[in-house]
């Protein structure tokens, strides 16, 4: 029977596992979320610090200064890591950390501090997939554009060539980008994400420099380490229309181009979509995209990793007022998606999370099924899944000991993984699956008042809680199979 941590025993283990052998469980975090240390050990200052500075920005005013506190507790974190017994850990590298004005010099201190947790996580047997953009843009590149500057796709390559150069063979899998919609969109055109503006033509320049900086970097890896296993991660949606009628299949298209297809298209099949293009040709010429760069856009993968929380439902807009738009990026009047003010976003039947994201387990089975019928080559990994709910620390007398029933993240996360499950009993190849999150952490617009973790984070003292779904999650990695 196999002993490696956190990988379904396959054929030695109960034949009722529903996961292969060689699955990977694992659990995922990314740095602005957790490190703190923002002014700590060389470390320059990225959108994330800037924009947590602007009155109203952030849930309370929280900052990512302090976070899980995780640049100290780091030895910490893999110990939980270990006791959960994840054969995997998926992080993110702070790009202003390890070289701190995005191009230029790299700083040593930082580039050590992940030395240093990859040694300790591949000691303890878990498998590192480390992305190296999540969201954390040194301040300088933004300063000069942002992404919506071509420039900064090469400085990405850069960086890229960089950490393979200096952490080598530490890193099983390389992340390019986590969640590019986010960064473009959220980023640039609703701008509640960093750095906030609100400037659509400026959203799909960012879309294309990031597919372009995921190919220059997967590239640029591969030349350090031909072997370099590389991935992208997608919150692709999963869509849902409000009725059979043409127009709103027809506003289903427009907002999968915008979701899905912009990226699943340059990456995978070196196009953009024809539609994508003329939907938001009031916007945007897409001059940007320059002769040659869909070749580099569209690099083979090792995986492609799939995030994934919940569905949402379109319909088009042909009444008097305001459109409707419960989508869950509701903190803002100004809408993420370029181009489509006639879409409305409708709300879903619940059960709902603390993020009033609707639970639908089997949009997971369908967009992991749908995928592999799309692109059978490629394995996919879910590199997140989980749920923020409203959490009560309570004392347990009897062991003296503080817990966190939360039944209710164990109740997704169960709905989930069986989800996963089906996906791969109907011949999806999937390879893992990382619980969304480690721990609780800077829930970006909503600071630190949304808990994602399988541990409580107590932010005065910093103390770290074992909730319920972590005891859960334990188990189901011990057994690969899904506890009741
Ligand atoms: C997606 C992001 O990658 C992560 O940073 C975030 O905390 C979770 N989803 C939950 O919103």
């Amino acid at each position: 029977m196999s002993t490696t941590p956190g990988h379904a025993t396959g054929a030695a283990a109960p034949t009722s596992s529903p996961f292969p052998a060689d699955f990977l469980w694992g659990t995922a975090t990314a740095a602005y979320q957790i490190e703190g240390a923002a002014a700590e050990g060389g470390r320059g200052p990225s959108i994330w610090d800037t924009l947590s500075r602007v009155p109203g920005a952030v849930v309370n005013g929280d900052t990512g200064d302090v976070a899980c506190d995780h640049y100290h507790r780091w030895a910490e974190d893999v110990d939980h890591l270990a006791r959960l017994g994840v054969g995997g850990y998926r992080l993110s590298i702070s790009w202003s950390r390890v070289q701190p004005g995005g191009s230029g010099p790299l700083n040593p201190e930082g580039v050590e501090f992940y030395r240093n947790l990859l040694d300790a996580l591949r000691e303890r047997g878990i498998t590192p997939y480390v992305t190296l953009y999540h969201w954390d843009l040194p301040q300088e590149l933004e300063d000069a554009g942002g992404w919506a500057n071509r420039d900064t796709a090469y400085a990405f390559a850069q960086y890229a060539r960089a950490m393979a150069t200096e952490l080598g063979d530490r890193v099983e899998m390389w992340t390019t980008l986590n969640e590019p919609w986010c960064s473009a969109y959220l980023g640039y055109a609703s701008g509640v994400h960093a750095p906030g503006r609100t400037e659509p033509a400026a959203a799909l320049a960012a879309v294309h420099h990031l597919n372009l900086a995921h190919g220059l970097a997967v590239r640029a890896i591969r030349e350090v380490l031909p072997a370099a296993k590389c991935s992208v991660t997608l919150n692709l949606h999963v869509l849902r229309p409000a009725s059979g009628s043409a127009a709103d299949a027809d506003a289903l298209r427009q907002i999968d181009g915008l979701a899905n297809r912009v990226f699943l298209g340059p990456l995978l099949d070196g196009e953009y979509p024809a539609d994508v293009l003329a939907d938001t040709a009031s916007v945007s010429d897409w001059s940007f995209v320059q002769d040659g760069d869909l070749e580099i856009t569209r690099q083979p993968l090792d995986v492609l990793g799939v995030n994934y929380y919940s569905t949402t439902r379109v319909r088009r807009f042909t009444g008097e007022g305001e459109p409707v738009r419960a989508d869950g990026h509701k903190t803002t009047t100004v809408s993420p998606w370029v181009a489509a003010d006639d879409v409305e976003f409708l709300p879903l039947p619940g059960p709902h999370t603390a993020m009033g994201w609707n639970v639908e387990p089997a949009g997971l089975t369908e967009l992991l099924l749908d995928l592999h019928r799309t692109y059978p080559d490629l394995p996919l990994a879910v590199t997140e899944n989980g749920a923020s709910f409203e959490d009560t620390v309570v004392e347990d007398p009897a062991l003296g000991i503080a817990r966190v029933h939360d039944l209710a993240r164990v109740a997704y996360l169960r709905d989930h993984v069986a989800a996963v499950a089906d996906a791969i009993a109907a011949g999806a190849d999937v390879r893992g699956y990382f619980a969304w999150s480690l721990m609780d952490n800077f829930e970006w617009a909503y600071g630190y008042s949304k808990r994602f973790g399988m541990l409580h984070v107590d932010y005065p003292t910093g103390e770290r809680t074992w909730k319920n779904s972590a005891y859960w999650y334990a188990r189901l990695v011990r057994t690969g199979r899904i506890p009741g």
